[in-house]
């Protein structure tokens, strides 16, 4: 008999098929309560990036928690969000071209969306494709604080940007988003740290140009799993876009943030070539590397020392793991957890999210947007 999903709850978790993508509740619950505690007195508000997830029922989880809506990357994760029944939802992204701007203005007629724009011409295309919808959905202007990805340059570009925002019609001003993603993931605590301080400094001062022009900012939305707690003791910023915090992932786990890790990939041993090479059903397929190779999952009732492993190579269907010292008790048909080097991009991989409740599938999660690029 093949798990099918509905089958697979109630299973224990050696009878799982794999790979199969884990999530484990415990953790899930932990993390998702210690960031809703964190923002409770900061007067912040908390826009969980639901890019990491993609699943709608822990986005839920999140906004039960007390998070003030959701943050997507695209249109087709926005539009999953919403049928599920979420309203609030920044898209902080610039959406381009007609065919998306016309499912964007599809998606404000039913919900609060909330758009990314750092370009003039941008800002025209979605105003025009507003009016015409006859709706009136919400705009932050990107600033470039430091990442060097999208972003309209702080000072001037941007003030003269949100300025057109502001008068646009069909469109919402509701102010400005940076990310800097180039330092929210150092694991050099002070470098990220002073980097971050940095670049919300942009940030903050965009805002006060902005409103010096007489153009109210309500929202600066902005920050990471790794610098979400600079954020929200920082004057100026509104609201805090972390993702990763939910599952996390092994390469988070090196920032010690306190967060415990709720993701793992489930592998079955395949091959024991040799005594001191272990070969698994969890390859490129399966798991992403491009944070570093996935580390194995240690637990109390592991039957063979995790330390001692090391996933040294990903094939598409194959994890060649190698012993560090000596070799290795695990057998053929024996059961790993991955822990991915990058949650978000593994998710991605993945139809369904089986959440454990100790070593037992306690529920089964359509990751309704994976694979939604558009
Ligand atoms: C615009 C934006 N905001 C927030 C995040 C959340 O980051 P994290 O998953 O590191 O918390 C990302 C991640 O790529 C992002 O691109």
């Amino acid at each position: 008999m093949t798990n099918t999903p509905d089958s697979s709850i109630g299973l224990p978790r050696d009878q799982i098929d794999t790979p199969a993508l884990l999530v484990d509740l415990d953790a899930l619950e932990f993390n998702i309560d210690k960031l809703a505690r964190h923002f409770q007195d900061t007067g912040k508000q908390l826009r969980p990036h639901t890019k990491s997830h993609k699943t709608p029922a822990i986005a839920h989880r999140q906004l039960a928690a007390g998070a003030i809506g959701i943050t997507c990357a695209k249109v087709g994760e926005a539009e999953v969000m919403a049928d599920a029944g979420i309203d609030d939802i920044l898209i902080a992204n610039e959406v381009v071209g007609t065919a998306k701007i016309r499912r964007l203005m599809q998606l404000a007629a039913r919900c609060d969306i909330m758009v990314a724009v750092d370009a003039q011409d941008n800002l025209a295309a979605l105003a025009a494709a507003a009016g015409e919808a006859g709706v009136r959905p919400r705009v932050l202007v990107e600033v470039d604080i430091g990442h060097q990805r999208c972003g309209a340059s702080p000072g001037s570009c941007a003030v003269e940007l949100s300025r057109l925002a502001a008068s646009a019609r069909h469109l919402r001003f509701s102010g400005l988003m940076g990310y800097q993603g180039h330092v929210v993931d150092l694991e050099d605590r002070e470098q990220r740290e002073s980097g971050t301080r940095q670049c919300l400094q942009r940030l903050v001062q965009t805002r006060e140009e902005v409103e010096r022009a007489g153009i109210e900012v309500a929202i600066v939305s902005t920050s990471a799993t790794g610098d979400y707690y600079i954020s929200t003791s920082y004057d100026g910023v509104t609201e805090v876009q972390a993702g990763s915090y939910a599952l996390m992932d092994a390469a988070y786990a090196k920032l010690d943030l306190g967060f415990r890790n709720a993701l793992s990939v489930l592998t079955m041993v395949t091959s024991r070539p040799t005594p001191d090479r272990v070969i698994t059903d969890a390859g490129l397929k399966s798991v992403t590397p491009e944070h570093g190779m996935p580390e194995i999952k240690s637990s109390p009732s592991s039957t063979f020392d995790a330390v001692n492993l090391e996933v040294h190579a990903l094939s598409e269907e194959h994890g060649r793991i190698r012993t560090l010292q000596g070799d290795s008790d695990l057998k053929v048909g024996d059961l790993l957890e991955f822990i991915p080097g990058h949650g978000c991009t593994t998710v991605n991989l993945h139809d369904e999210l089986l959440a454990m409740r100790g070593d037992r599938v306690e529920e089964v999660w359509n990751i309704a947007a994976r694979g939604k690029v558009r």
